[in-house]
């Protein structure tokens, strides 16, 4: 019924106007991976079941006034106890992966290998993985997707503190050891961006600090440094043995000028790029932060605003890598997993005096949106596939075209009603998967596509207000029943034709 609805709910929107966007007839290479992604406090549920540890998320989002309408990700979509069932609408679907989090708490409650290993949770993920290979989907494996055990962060600060790299660590070598017989693609972080600069500078998501103006830059310092001691464990110790991949998921919009022949212009979009995507992606590919942000922070602290290349006050608050350290996280990726949802037009601007030192004050820009572009649910979430097509190529021209993986992409809705008719998602997903298709058209080095995300989830900060499932869920029912969207006809559609055959 809701299938049938559609076709004639879907002829009052003209999502067909999207600037610099034609249609492009033809299909993947063989052997594209197509799946769809989730995260384990987004999901699982059982928050405190079966000997699981805090998270900075349950911690987080028990207190008052952090999350949309105080909600918590306590039961989510029980999806610990309902993985089955799960893993068959993947089944319906013919996907060929599957992207999900490992809950570090899960398995390690008090985050250290030292103290206990919690066999249930290891229990948990091992099910899930055996059944995902029995039904022929690909696990893809995550290992931070933000829920830190909290007693980490309360005994030394989390991410401020050197000595996670080497938690971490053991955590990550813990699940080689148990799941790596039969994982083979592994990401170490995700959306490292996100942790730093929401973690602990605007304090939006857990653990909710507020440190303006080096503690997301440190935080970045640490994960970079995590990711790489990681990558080189599985290098020596496993990867002979258990020939994986190991690579890490950055997420960034696309910048774009808003008058490309205006110097000014161009230079604060390359920005907007560099303090995003290769404040990450530098480092890792080329073995030092990006030019530009060594230029740009801490090192002019008047109030006049900055002029470029001009050296100011007192020490850099970007952290600073040894050459040791710069080899060795250099070269760190076997795959860049890649999250990308929306685009901003990039002007110059100057801070204002007084605002402070702060990441976003440092990169020296303002973002704008085009009126016209549609947002159908996140305020931020904006439909521009253009955008997409120029991130991918930024990416194959910046570090050498590595191996891609897109490992988010999708749209959400803010509609709290059954509304299972989501033409919306599915122009999204047509026009961004076929501005994909012309990335790989122009020799854009990408493997895979991860459809964000199978159900709806907890959207962090904004609770269940935002749903980016392709399966609805009904979070009032304690059963927490699914229910498939349009969207999920339409994205096996183009599954089964690998694309959009003429
Ligand atoms: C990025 C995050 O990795 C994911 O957890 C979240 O649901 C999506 N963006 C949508 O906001």
């Amino acid at each position: 019924l809701a299938l049938a609805l559609c076709v004639s709910a879907g002829g009052d929107f003209d999502w067909t106007k999207n600037e610099k966007t034609s249609f492009y007839y033809g299909t993947f290479p063989t052997g594209f991976s197509w799946g769809v992604g989730s995260s384990a406090y987004q999901t699982e549920g059982a928050w405190n079941t079966d000997g699981k540890g805090m998270s900075i998320w349950d911690v987080f989002a028990h207190k008052k006034g952090k999350i949309s309408s105080n909600e918590t990700g306590d039961s989510s979509c029980e999806g610990y106890y309902k993985f089955k069932d799960d893993i068959n609408l993947m089944k319906e679907m013919k996907l060929n992966h599957y992207r999900f989090s490992v809950s570090w708490p899960r398995i390690l409650p008090s985050g250290l290998r030292s103290e206990h290993v919690n066999e249930k949770g290891i229990r948990y993920y091992s099910d899930l993985i055996d059944l995902l290979l029995d039904s022929k989907i690909t696990p893809v494996v995550t290992l931070y997707h933000w829920d830190l055990p909290q007693v980490l962060q309360e005994k030394y600060g989390g991410w401020q503190n050197a000595s996670m790299v080497g938690y971490f660590n053991e955590f990550a070598n813990l699940c080689f050891e148990r799941f790596g017989n039969r994982v083979k693609h592994w990401i170490t972080f995700n959306n490292p961006w996100s942790i730093s600069v929401e973690g602990y500078e605007t304090g939006e998501h857990a653990p909710g600090l507020r440190m303006r103006g080096s503690g997301a830059y440190k935080a970045a310092h640490h994960i970079i440094k995590a990711h790489a001691k990681v990558w080189h464990t599985y290098d020596m110790k496993w990867r002979s043995k258990q020939k994986g991949l190991i690579g890490i998921s950055l997420t960034a919009d696309w910048g774009e000028p808003v008058d490309v022949s205006n110097q000014r212009d161009v230079e604060a979009a390359e920005r907007y790029i560099h303090f995003y995507l290769g404040w990450f992606a530098t480092p890792l590919f080329h073995g030092d932060y990006p030019a530009v942000m060594k230029e740009y922070i801490g090192t002019f602290t008047l109030c006049s605003g900055r002029k470029s290349g001009q050296q100011g006050l007192g020490a850099s608050r970007l952290p600073v890598f040894s050459p040791q350290e710069k080899s060795y996280v250099r070269g760190t990726v076997d795959f860049l997993g890649l999250g990308h949802y929306t685009t901003r037009y990039v002007t110059q601007k100057n801070y204002p005096s007084g605002f402070g030192d702060s990441y976003f004050a440092d990169r020296d820009l303002a973002e704008l949106v085009d009126p016209k572009w549609p947002d159908p649910g996140s305020e931020w979430l904006y439909s521009v596939p253009w955008g997409f097509r120029r991130l991918l190529n930024f990416v194959k021209t910046q570090y050498g075209n590595p191996m891609i993986y897109v490992t988010e992409n999708g749209v959400s809705e803010k509609m709290q009603c059954t509304d299972l008719c989501d033409d919306w998602r599915m122009q999204y997903f047509r026009e961004y998967i076929n501005e994909l298709l012309k990335a790989v058209r122009d020799g854009v080095n990408v493997k895979g596509y991860t459809a964000w995300s199978l159900l709806d989830g907890f959207e962090w900060d904004e609770g269940f207000s935002e749903r980016f499932g392709l399966y609805f869920v009904d979070f009032r029912n304690k059963n927490k029943p699914r229910f498939p969207k349009a969207s999920v006809q339409f994205y096996k559609r183009i599954i089964s034709s690998n694309g959009f055959p003429n």
